[in-house]
């Protein structure tokens, strides 16, 4: 798809050109200055006049009406060139290709040299690209009897490069197209509804994940999970048909199993609310109750291309959360694996009980350091909106690894505290040992708070993207929907990893 060249030739015959151009003022330099010339002078005159623009994120399109070999010319505004962040480069490189999408184009051409700057290398810039590529032209295919428009697949990219060795950028042109590959997976995967997309299903495509990266795979069914004695998990089981599974994968990119980082993903592939059932309008879209399990098999897909030296144990406990006559029930209490008694007061704070499990389970698989991601609480979108995920941690060295990784795939993120008072109210039960709902209070804390319990001293992050995990809005690097949030995080997390000094 990607093809890597030197020298940009005007007179070859090509359908497109992406430029980047920086508001400096506008200055056609190097190659760019030959095509000035090409158009006696007249790029200049239409930067002049505004009708190409060099403002950050604004995109112009010249036809060269047979001047040049190239057929049309993409400007892409850059701004300034010392505010420039690889995020707005990834960005601006999503827009371009949304509207290059839209435009039906298969081939595409990009003069890689014009988007550099002293912060953003050809490497950098390589990696912004592929990815912006593969996430802004992500669509998911629909149910309808008129099927979608056939879509015209962008398939060459020619990028013209003379920054560093013409490998490095092909490796990274490729890295990023694995993020971006990751990441759309995940968006797929949360856009299949419930009906088509249970339990099993969710195992069988871990299963297919593995064979093709050369996984370990572990999925346990019911009678499984009975024995190893996870009552928290089987609760919000016993209402539905769907048998439960417990998904694990590892990998193991170290020659000892050791340092090993646990990515723990709430699976629930459609939440009712159980008994304590949810809304009309609360219980649509709630299919996407899986946003973290596959986030976790979006970085895990990554994981397998990229191959990193880290070791790492995947787990994702799932099922849909159901009424029946079998169904747990309020006031009932539950045995967690870990021998934590558990007083359900609201079955709607199922993802606390099944993460209980994984997170004990992802220990037993020598987990050194767990990371789990879910779709938690409505809580967190009061707490920080609909663009921010919210964390929690017991190890403030281990969360600046994860947000560090965060700033870089461009997902904001925030930490919500973790006070001792809330860990009571967690701990606060006549019947048991915690409780899984203490009432509405900064419920996005003590949802996170429950977890802790379990992940107990081991290193800790937990991610809530209930907010985060779809959007309404078409934006730059995807259209509306799912998002695959901290797909790429997660990715880079472990592929940046420095364990802990003990
Ligand atoms: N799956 C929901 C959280 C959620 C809400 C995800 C909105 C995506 C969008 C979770 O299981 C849930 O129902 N949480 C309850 C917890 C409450 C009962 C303590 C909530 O947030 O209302
Ligand atoms: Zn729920
Ligand atoms: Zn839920």
């Amino acid at each position: 798809m990607f093809h890597v060249k030197e020298e940009l030739v005007l007179s070859d015959k090509q359908e497109a050109l992406v430029v980047g151009l920086f508001d400096q003022p506008v200055k056609f330099s190097g190659e760019l200055a030959n095509l000035d010339k090409a158009f006696d002078g007249q790029l200049t005159e239409l930067v002049k006049s505004g009708d190409i623009s060099a403002k950050l994120n604004k995109i112009s399109k010249i036809h060269s009406l047979g001047k040049i070999g190239i057929k049309r010319i993409w400007f892409v505004g850059l701004g300034k060139e010392k505010e420039l962040t690889f995020d707005h480069l990834r960005k601006a490189f999503g827009k371009t290709f949304k509207t290059i999408k839209a435009n039906k184009l298969e081939e595409v051409s990009v003069y890689l040299d014009s988007f550099l700057t002293e912060t953003i290398n050809g490497l950098d810039a390589a990696h912004a690209l592929s990815e912006a590529i593969a996430l802004a032209t992500y669509q998911f295919d629909h149910y309808k009897q008129k099927p979608n428009e056939p879509m015209k697949r962008l398939e060459n990219i020619t990028v013209y490069s003379t920054a560093a060795e013409k490998k490095e950028i092909n490796a990274s042109l490729t890295v990023g197209y694995a993020f971006g590959q990751g990441t759309n997976s995940a968006r797929t995967l949360v856009n299949t509804p419930g009906n088509m997309l249970t339990a099993s299903d969710l195992a069988a495509y871990a299963v297919e994940l593995a064979a093709k990266y050369n996984f370990e795979v572990e999925i346990l069914d019911k009678a499984d999970i009975e024995k190893l004695g996870m009552g928290a998990f089987l609760a919000v089981n016993k209402g539905s048909s769907e048998p439960p599974k417990m998904i694990v994968l590892k990998y193991q990119g170290k020659e000892e199993w050791e340092d090993v980082i646990g990515l723990v993903g709430k699976g629930i592939t459609f939440d009712t609310g159980g008994y304590s059932i949810k809304t009309k309008a609360g219980i649509v879209g709630m299919k996407t109750d899986m946003g973290g399990a596959a986030a976790v098999l979006g970085a895990m897909e990554i994981i397998g291309e990229t191959r990193p030296e880290q070791n790492v144990v995947a787990v994702i406990p799932s099922t849909d959360n159901m009424i029946s006559g079998n169904a747990f029930k309020p006031d009932d209490v539950i045995t967690s694996m870990s021998g934590k008694t558990i007083e359900v007061l609201n079955t709607d704070a199922e993802g606390r009980l099944v993460l209980a499990d994984a997170v004990t389970y992802a220990k037993h698989h020598g987990a050194d350091y767990l990371i789990d991601v879910a779709t938690l609480t409505g809580g967190v979108i009061t707490a920080l909106g609909v663009h921010t995920t919210g964390a929690m941690t017991n190890n403030d060295s281990l969360y600046e690894q994860v947000l560090e990784a965060a700033k870089e795939a461009g997902e904001q993120m925030w930490q919500l505290p973790l006070f001792e008072s809330e860990k009571e109210r967690v701990r606060n039960s006549k019947v048991a040992d915690l409780n899984n709902s203490p009432g509405s209070e900064g419920h996005a804390i003590v949802a996170g708070a429950f977890i802790g319990e379990f992940a107990e001293d081991t290193p800790w992050v937990h991610l809530d993207i209930a907010g985060t995990a779809t959007t309404s809005k078409e934006h730059d690097l995807g259209p509306a929907g799912a998002t695959g949030v901290m797909t790429r995080t997660l990715a880079l997390f472990v592929e940046r990893f420095e364990p802990l000094k003990k």
